[in-house]
């Protein structure tokens, strides 16, 4: 674990501890605020992603960010990430190895932005990060408190733009995270 982001940023350029690396075009390591209160953690790159090297910048993002303008989250304010780093091929799903392989450079992230609420984007966030038991939807909309941190499993931004009326509960779900900011604050 490293005590700050020059070093943590340092130690992923030119990762190759997963074969994500052979088709990548940039490391998408993460954006924003790296103090923030709330961080966003999704799933890894897609193509759009992997030519910018930034988070949430394609189609699934810009829908995220309207949701945000709607709720009057400021996107620069959040911190957000993905369970890997590198674009897997295709877009498909992260496999076991490459998520481990990836994991610890995300739970540094979350030691050095000691973020109060994190939204996990997603089955492959919540599984990930929250274990294997739970599913998404099964779990959406309901807080996990873990070491200290409250986590809020919702839809992954990418479903919204599959199921129509995801969007309502994606919405509900960032509003309780509002609401419990601001109760926490
Ligand atoms: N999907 C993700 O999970 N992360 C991104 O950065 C973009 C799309």
């Amino acid at each position: 674990m490293y005590n700050n982001w020059e070093e943590l940023e340092e130690s992923i350029n030119n990762c190759n501890k997963c074969k994500l690396c052979k088709t990548r075009i940039n490391i998408v390591f993460g954006t924003g605020n790296k103090n923030a209160d709330i961080m966003f953690i999704g799933e890894g790159p897609g193509a759009d992603e992997d030519k910018q090297g930034i988070p949430f910048v394609g189609k699934a993002g810009q829908l995220m960010n309207k949701a945000f303008e709607g709720l009057g989250i400021e996107r620069e304010k959040m911190y957000i990430s993905n369970v890997v780093k590198c674009r897997p091929p295709g877009n498909r799903v992260p496999e076991d190895d490459e998520a481990f392989a990836c994991l610890d450079y995300l739970r540094n992230q979350v030691i050095l932005v000691k973020p109060k609420i994190i939204v996990l984007l997603g089955s492959t966030a919540l599984k990930n990060i929250c274990g294997k038991q739970y599913g998404i939807t099964a779990s959406r909309g309901k807080w996990i408190e873990k070491k200290g941190i409250l986590y809020m499993p919702t839809w992954h931004p990418a479903a919204l733009l599959r199921d129509e009326n995801k969007k309502i509960e994606f919405w509900r779900d960032l509003k309780e995270v509002i609401k419990k900011y601001e109760e926490i604050l």
